[in-house]
Order: structure tokens, then C-alpha cells, then sequence
């Protein structure tokens, strides 16, 4: 037995990271590599808002901190200002749930990851509700190894409040297909 699990141990350190990711949204819609061209332009950076929670827990599965939200994958790659992936890149996460309440007690909605080898992150987690003077966003702190933090704010495209949001940015939207909202961070 020990040695079966010493072989499925060694296959999945081993397999290549879409094998890794088989049968989530993740491995169908994203792509093995990123494409952005030479010189992306840095992703824009916002506040953090009033309500971050230091020490969110390593957690890529958040749906089930809200089983009444529709379910909605968030991933997307890291990568630096010559488009290459970043590997081991911090990516940290905090939304609303879907009545547009924060858990500003616990780590509800709250959990940070590390990019794979190919410069990967994604997180299964529920559609953040707007809430008063707010059109829907995701809070995210990504950071580099030894870079710089970039704190910012993503939305979904077709949100109408995002014409009254005065933090809406067009450069932040998240590009939708049906299992997937994808975002490339570049830093
Ligand atoms: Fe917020």
C-alpha cells in the first residue's frame, strides 16, 4: 500500500499542471500558457477597501463559505511585464457573498494560494453581490517573490452599476465564459 502511495504521490508531483487541475473549470478553459504580447501593461492597482482581514487562510475552494451563491470559477495567470508566467506568486482573495456582506470576524469568502509551476491561480467561489454605493467586485493582493504587493479590485463586464462606481475600471473586468471568469495579473 505504501508504495502505491509513494507512486500516486510521485505521479502528481511529476504530472504537468493541467493534469493537476483535470476535471475543474480551470484545466478545460485555461489555456497552458498565457498570451499578452511583449510588454503588457502592469495591471492597475485600488484600494484595498475597509474590509481586508490579515492571515486568510491557504484555500482555493470558497463556494462552500456560501452554499445559497451561484458558484463561479475565478483563475487566471500571474505573469511579469515581459508576459512570462510567475511561478510561486501569492494571490489573495476577498469578496462580498452574495447579499453583499463581508465576514469582517472570520475568513468567510477570504483565502490566499500560491501560483503552480506554469504561473496559474483560481479560486471555486460564488458571485459577489454589489453592495450599497459598490457595483460587484473581488478584492485581490498578488504579490511576486520578493516584488511588491499589488493590491486591486476586479468586475464583471456586464454589471450596470458599473457605470455609477466611481472605482470601476474598465481595464479590471474579468473576461467571462460559462464555467470561467479569467484575469491575467500582470506585475
Ligand atoms: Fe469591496
Amino acid at each position: 500500500m505504501q508504495a502505491t502511495r509513494r507512486s500516486i504521490l510521485a505521479a502528481l508531483l511529476t504530472a504537468p499542471p493541467a493534469l493537476m487541475l483535470r476535471g475543474t473549470a480551470e484545466a478545460q478553459e485555461l489555456p497552458l500558457t498565457p498570451a499578452c504580447g511583449d510588454s503588457p501593461a502592469p495591471t492597475v492597482a485600488q484600494t484595498a477597501g475597509p474590509f481586508y482581514t490579515p492571515n486568510a487562510p491557504l484555500k482555493r475552494d470558497l463556494f462552500a463559505d456560501a452554499p445559497r451563491g451561484r458558484r463561479l470559477t475565478l483563475a487566471g495567470f500571474v505573469v511579469d511585464r515581459q508576459c512570462r508566467p510567475v511561478p510561486g506568486a501569492l494571490v489573495e482573495i476577498w469578496h462580498a457573498d452574495q447579499d453583499g456582506a463581508y465576514d469582517n470576524r472570520g475568513h468567510r469568502l477570504r483565502g490566499h494560494q500560491l501560483t503552480d509551476a506554469a504561473g496559474r491561480w483560481g479560486f471555486n467561489t460564488i458571485v459577489a453581490a454589489q453592495y450599497p454605493g459598490r457595483t460587484a467586485h473581488y478584492h485581490f493582493r498578488v504579490q511576486a517573490p520578493g516584488g511588491r504587493p499589488l493590491i486591486t479590485q476586479l468586475y464583471f463586464p456586464d454589471d450596470p452599476r458599473n457605470r455609477s462606481d466611481g472605482l470601476f475600471d474598465a481595464r479590471l473586468v474579468l473576461k467571462m465564459s460559462p464555467n470561467l471568469a479569467r484575469f491575467d495579473f500582470v506585475v
